[in-house]
């Protein structure tokens, strides 16, 4: 097997058709869910799969379905890809021979990834297939060293360091487990040496499957040209068999985006209780305090200040210098330049103007049992603590909503109003001097 590094060659993935396994049960994960949905931050592992095959320019994607078939594909008709169902669960090699129908009648070259390693970078993937182009192979495969390989297949070599076979885990003996360097699970072949292996392995007698690694063997043994690629980090080749996988494939995708972050000028005072999602932005010398979590599509701006136990949901939009503060969550909302949101709070479908001050334990009643309404404050006005705005209203610009006041429904306030009370009205004891009801 030749260790390699590709470099200069130009890539082309044209006529690579790319054939992702998603039919097995997880019986690892004790789940009902396919495995291939559980998400990892807001994309299930398939759609995180599907999309970085397409970053190489891959077209022709088929996913094998098994176990909960019609629940993965319904999923995946977003994806534009074909599937085809595995009816019996008899291991990756027959998973593939199911998809043959996608491969056979071609010819040129297929990569075989499975849906449980769905952290692979686009660049692995091309350096995968660079290196089974360059020494024009029958089979490349990935493999990284790890340092705990329990439960992973173990790359057995030659005294010369060519692969002789791939062992798994519960055909090891002793010294085969000592072995840290693993098979990935990600693989190029040339499609009809494929079908030959795939026809030709036997039935793996204590799984009862056949297996795809044992390919690997059959090629030895026809003295087919075998590649390795070993260039995969540790952290991208996690394959998720449990919910601990889970939760360390959710964290290395989690410390990359707050590192990116960082590296933008974002200041996190605990990067470790920060839960930020892939597609938030954040700008310069922002600060996260400690547990915050940032879900879907979120804009912050320059200098503002979020959290500590801040939660902010999808489609929000929170302008520079404002301070969203402890046990506030905001969903679906915009929040102006410097506005104040600091205790206590829930703001849901809201447009806050700029230079707004939102006190303590306010909350926009946002939903009435069948819509989701608007509520609308205007700058600088002055919402008082435990105020509760019941949505579809507006707040006028600089007017101020007494504490523990209730503006129902409709009952937009004018700007510069002062109301008070439940339901709230125009206050009309104003010190003498002021124009009544109204703020100067
Ligand atoms: C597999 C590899 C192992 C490797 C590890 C990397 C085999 C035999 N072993 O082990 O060498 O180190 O991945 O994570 O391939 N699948 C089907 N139909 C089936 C059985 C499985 O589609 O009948 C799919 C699964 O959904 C999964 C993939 O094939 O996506 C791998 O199967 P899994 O049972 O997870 O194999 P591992 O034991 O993890
Ligand atoms: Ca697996």
């Amino acid at each position: 097997m030749i260790k390699t590094q590709t470099d200069s060659r130009k890539l082309t993935t044209a006529g690579i058709n790319c054939i992702i396994l998603a039919a097995g049960m997880g019986t690892r994960m004790n789940t009902e869910i396919p495995k291939a949905l559980h998400k990892i931050g807001s994309k299930t592992l398939i759609s995180r799969l599907i999309d970085t095959v397409r970053e190489t320019g891959i077209k022709d994607i088929s996913v094998v379905v098994g176990y909960n078939a019609e629940k993965v594909k319904e999923h995946l008709k977003a994806y534009g890809v074909k599937t085809v169902k595995q009816k019996r669960l008899l291991g990756s090699a027959d998973a593939v021979m199911t998809a043959r129908e996608y491969f056979e009648n071609s010819e040129g070259d297929i990569m075989v990834l499975y849906t449980d390693t769905p952290l692979l970078s686009k660049e692995t993937l091309n350096g995968l297939i660079n290196t089974h182009k360059e020494y024009d192979a029958s089979c490349t495969l990935l493999t990284t060293d790890f340092k705990d390989p329990a439960g992973y297949g173990r790359i057995v070599r030659d005294n010369l360091g060519s692969v002789i076979q791939i062992v798994e885990e519960t055909d090891a003996n002793e010294i085969e487990k000592a072995i840290t360097e693993v098979n990935i699970g990600a693989y190029c072949f040339k499609k009809s040496e494929l079908l030959d292996a795939l026809k030709n392995i036997k039935k793996n007698e204590k799984k009862n499957e056949f297996y795809l690694t044992d390919v690997i063997k059959y090629f030895r043994d026809k003295k087919l040209k075998i590649a390795g690629y070993n260039k995969c980090l540790e952290k991208e080749a996690i394959g998720i068999n449990s919910r601990e996988d889970l939760s360390a494939a959710a964290k290395v995708i989690r410390m990359k985006k707050i590192k990116e972050l960082m590296k933008n000028g974002v200041t996190f005072i605990d990067p470790d209780t920060a839960y930020i999602d892939e597609g938030v932005k954040i700008g310069k010398d922002s600060i996260i305090y400690p547990s915050v979590i940032i879900e879907g599509d979120v804009v912050i701006g320059n200098n503002c200040r979020i959290g500590p136990f801040a939660r902010i949901r999808g489609k929000s939009l929170i302008k520079a210098g404002a301070a969203i503060g402890n046990f506030v969550e905001i969903v679906r909302s915009k929040i102006g330049l410097n506005t104040r949101v600091k205790h206590h709070t829930y703001l849901g479908d809201a447009i806050v103007g700029d230079n707004v001050n939102i006190g303590a334990g306010v909350i926009t009643a946002n939903y009435d049992g069948k819509n989701k309404n608007k509520t609308v404050i205007k700058d600088r006005a002055f919402i008082g603590v435990g105020a509760v705005l019941i949505a579809p209203v507006k707040i006028g610009k600089h007017a101020l909503v007494g504490a523990g006041s209730v503006v129902t429904k409709n009952k937009n306030v004018p700007d510069k109003t002062i109301v008070i009370g439940a339901p709230a009205r125009i206050f009309k004891g104003l010190p003498a001097g002021s124009k009544k009801g109204v703020r100067s």
